[in-house]
């Protein structure tokens, strides 16, 4: 048996999705544990493209139990959206359960959200506007619902009745917006409640259950570790922990019942958002990254920016997470490119340094140092074994492992499943006898 966290190691949107899918064929239960539908997953399989928002990329294989932990926000509309999207791709969905305890995302969160950005101007932060703040700033001032509420109508009523006063009042007194009815949310939320209610469970009873019988259970990650609120670049983060401590707390285990932690990285870095970015480019070589890595956000269609690699926060994301190994993954994108630059350290106030700075003003300074290396000019996309990749893809590949000081347990070169080496067995294989070790 072998417990796994699978992270986000950059700004989150690093193939998580297909990562997560990749590695469930080993897992008997798959866990979300932060985040909402703020989170966007790509799953391609054959010629179907799935994208999911709050439900587990484990939930393409039919007898694996799929969570929705109780520290991730839940926006009930686009759950069943989602239930009903895998429904029409015949996709079984009778192992998804949800945990009463899990904090509701309501109408007026995503309206706060959206206000509160436009209030921002310049100083926006990007967010998704999928409410996603509101809901833990309410769930952390515990005025929040919860999907146990929704199952009861006194009890919604009752907790309803001060969020709902607060939050109108902050709708129209502070934003200058029309409030929301209170019968209307009630009648729509507890319509939510019904549909949901087969699904809800105590998803930490669960787990706890699965990992007495010596269950594989994989943790799936969402974002990334510079989003984390307390570890990332505040104040243009998430709202929630996605490094893998927040697999703790999210799902309701301890430390020591976790024995892996994958850190999924691409070949390159993008950003979604706003917020500093050492190492984002301008020009061509952004636009070919963009183009040929498709970098547009699956929540919100956005263009992600484009850069090199960063070591330098590639290796504070091997600290945060205690990384066993890394899997790379979009290196086909880096195909057709001459040379490739990897960000080793920062100058900062004149001075080189080779560490994530904690301030987020020292780091909005911060300028990168890079070291080139050789393209490989041609196609990866169908490579089966590290043997088939170019030299110089190789070298790369061993660069970025030794930088970061963790070996890489798989590289990705395509959205399918197929387009994946897998170097060692990222749960049960050796802790480092793999690439870069
Ligand atoms: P996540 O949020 O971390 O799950 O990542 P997203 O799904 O938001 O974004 C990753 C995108 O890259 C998706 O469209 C994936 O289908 C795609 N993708 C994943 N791995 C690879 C890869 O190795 N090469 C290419 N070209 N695309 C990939
Ligand atoms: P996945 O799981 C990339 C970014 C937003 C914004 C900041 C705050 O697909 O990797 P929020 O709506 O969470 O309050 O926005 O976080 N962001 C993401 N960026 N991938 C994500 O999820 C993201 N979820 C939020 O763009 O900068
Ligand atoms: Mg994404």
């Amino acid at each position: 048996m072998a417990n796994v966290v699978v992270i986000g190691a950059q700004w989150g949107d690093e193939g998580k999705g297909k990562i997560t899918d990749l590695l469930s064929r080993s897992a008997d239960v798959v866990v979300r544990y932060q985040g909402g539908v703020n989170a966007g997953h790509t799953i391609v399989v054959e010629d179907k493209v799935l994208k999911l928002h709050l439900i587990p990329s484990g939930i393409l294989y039919p007898d694996t139990i799929c969570l929705i932990g109780s520290g991730t926000v839940v926006d009930p509309k686009v759950m069943l959206e989602e239930i009903s999207m895998l429904k029409e791709n015949n996709i079984d969905i009778s192992g998804l359960k949800l945990a009463s305890t899990a904090h509701v995302t309501m109408p007026y969160h995503r309206l706060i959200d959206m206000a509160m950005e436009e209030r921002r101007g310049a100083k926006k932060i990007g967010t998704t506007g999928r409410g996603i703040g509101p809901t833990y700033a309410d769930k952390a001032q515990r005025s929040g619902i919860r999907v146990i509420d929704l199952l009861d109508e006194t009890k919604l009523r009752e907790s309803i009745d001060i969020p709902l006063k607060e939050n109108n009042a902050l709708l129209k007194k502070i934003y200058g917006r029309e409030t929301l009815d209170k019968e209307l949310i009630i009648k729509e939320y507890l319509g939510f409640g019904k549909l949901l209610e087969p699904h809800v469970v105590d998803c930490t009873r669960i787990i706890h259950q699965a990992s007495r019988r010596k269950n594989n259970i994989l943790f799936e990650g969402a974002q990334g570790t510079l989003l984390d609120l307390d570890h990332g670049t505040y104040p243009f983060v998430t709202s929630s922990n996605p490094v893998s401590g927040g697999a703790c707390i999210g799902a309701g285990v301890g430390p020591t019942l976790i024995d892996r932690v994958i850190g999924v990285a691409k070949a390159y870095t993008t950003r979604v958002g706003e917020g500093p970015f050492p190492t984002e480019l301008s020009g061509k070589i952004n636009d070919q990254l963009c183009d040929k890595g498709g970098e547009y956000g699956t929540t919100t269609g956005r263009r992600r920016r484009c850069g090199w690699f960063d070591g330098v926060i590639g290796k504070y994301a091997v600290e945060v997470n205690g990384l066993d190994c890394l899997a790379i993954t979009k290196l086909d994108v880096l195909d057709e490119l001459e040379e490739i630059k990897v960000c080793t350290s920062y100058e900062l106030n004149g001075k080189k340094i080779d560490y994530f700075p904690s301030s987020s003003e020292d780091f909005s300074k911060c300028k990168p140092i890079f070291e080139t290396l050789p393209g490989w000019k041609s196609s990866t996309a169908n490579c089966k074994n590290l043997d088939d990749l170019p030299e110089a893809a190789m070298s790369y590949l061993r660069f970025l492992a030794e930088l970061m000081e963790v070996p890489i347990a798989i590289v990705s070169l395509g959205a399918n499943r197929e387009q994946t080496i897998v170097v060692e067995d990222p749960i049960h294989g050796p802790k480092r006898a793999l690439l870069g070790s």
